[in-house]
């Protein structure tokens, strides 16, 4: 692992507590690039708050949260499954492996694009102690077959192993005991209705407020052990798109800038270098969205424009414009989703510098995401 050698003792602690029995960590890495996501998973591991009281921002999600799991702690029973929604980064998984760690449970943690089969499932399943979490990552992602067990699964506690091939193949059932499944997504309205009516609590992850990101990297700072004033963090945190990953990996950043030029002090100086350098600008807009912004007003006078072809055009999955870019881009309305395509605020040809043609201040706007849950929805 080539990222072991930078970390700080204290780094290196934290992730060893993290290890599971197997050696492993648990999947949260993003793949960008093979070396940087190891770097990136280890720190993050080590900065991922452990219990509820620490999490900042989210007020309500951690309200609602808390409330679900108090009440199973003293009912003696596991809660019901939880679900959880928003975009990348902004601490899904940190909430699923809180689940485990508030209920004092055991957690397994797995990902819907390693789960092709339902014998795959089914095998877990049929592992799992009473009152164990079992954390769904990327649950969009699961395989159809693998999907129709969990309804049952969840529903019943129950599997049917198949047993033979053709047509003496029998079904046998198999009691489960009774277990919590977290689910999380990036993508909430490709979860088939069925099983998203499964869970009993829904929580929407939203983009934070500066204040809460500033609350997270304070923590942040002293568990690298880097020193940062206010102004260095209220800068890092007003530019870093709402989202606690990419302030903690600015941070890093800065400190660096801080280490090699400045006199280790993370403050408003160093952001300033750091952040120019790694192209993030002041709206916190780094190059993705500003290619992004660039190609529809450039290219495409504005749009609208269907989603594929803005893909093409920035050289990106739809996926990753979809769900990495977009969400920030339209909530700080710089793009704005139309029944046509998508299309540029006039924020966004203010952002590049150019002047606002008439055409885009007359676009109807879609919500982001139709059948995207809101915050903390409960279903029965
Ligand atoms: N509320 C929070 N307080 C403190 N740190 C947070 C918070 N939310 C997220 N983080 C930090 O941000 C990082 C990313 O969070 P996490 O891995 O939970 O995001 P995610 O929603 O699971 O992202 P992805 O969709 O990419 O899997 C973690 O290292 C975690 O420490
Ligand atoms: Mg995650």
């Amino acid at each position: 692992m080539s990222g072991d050698a930078e970390l700080t003792a204290a780094e290196r602690a934290a992730l060893d507590a993290l290890r599971t029995e197997d050696g492993s960590f648990d999947a949260t890495g993003r793949v960008v690039d093979p070396v940087e996501v190891d770097d990136e998973r280890v720190v993050e591991a080590a900065l991922r708050p452990r219990r509820l009281e620490e999490f900042a921002g989210q007020p309500k999600v951690r309200d609602q949260l808390s409330l679900v799991l108090e009440a199973a702690r003293r009912r003696g029973s596991p809660p019901d499954h939880v679900l959880l929604s928003g975009p990348p980064g902004l601490g899904k998984t940190t909430l699923a492996m809180m689940v485990a760690s508030e209920l004092d449970r055991p957690i397994r943690v797995t990902s819907g694009p390693a789960i092709q089969h339902a014998g795959d499932l089914a095998a877990l399943l049929s592992s799992l102690v009473e009152g164990e979490v079992l954390f769904l990552d990327e649950i969009h992602r699961m395989s159809r077959s693998a999907e129709e067990m969990l309804y049952l699964a969840m529903e019943d506690f129950r599997v049917d192993v198949v047993v033979g091939k053709g047509p003496g193949a029998t079904a046998i059932p198999l009691e489960l005991p009774p277990f919590t499944v977290v689910g999380a997504t990036t993508r909430a309205g490709l979860l088939p209705a069925p099983l998203r009516d499964r869970f009993g609590f829904t929580g929407h992850l939203d983009f934070y407020e500066v204040a809460d990101l500033m609350t997270i990297l304070r923590r942040s700072a002293r568990l690298l052990g880097v020193e940062a004033d206010d102004t260095g963090i209220a800068e890092i945190a007003s530019r870093s798109r709402g989202t606690p990953r990419i302030a903690n990996r600015l941070l890093r950043r800065v400190r660096d800038w801080a280490q090699v030029h400045g006199s280790g002090l993370v403050d408003e100086e160093a952001a300033h270098a750091a952040l120019a350098l790694f192209d993030v600008d002041a709206a916190g807009l780094d190059r993705l969205d500003r290619a992004v912004l660039e190609a529809l007003c450039r290219r495409f006078g504005g749009g609208p424009v269907g989603l594929s072809t803005l893909a093409v055009a920035v050289g990106e999955e739809s996926d990753t414009v979809e769900t990495v870019a977009e969400p920030f881009l339209v909530r700080e309305g710089f793009v704005i989703r139309t029944p046509r395509g998508r299309a540029a605020a006039p924020k966004a040809w203010r952002h590049l510098g150019l002047s606002v043609p008439r055409s885009a201040m007359t676009q109807d706007a879609l919500p982001l995401d139709d059948d995207d849950a809101p915050t903390g929805r409960f279903t029965s």
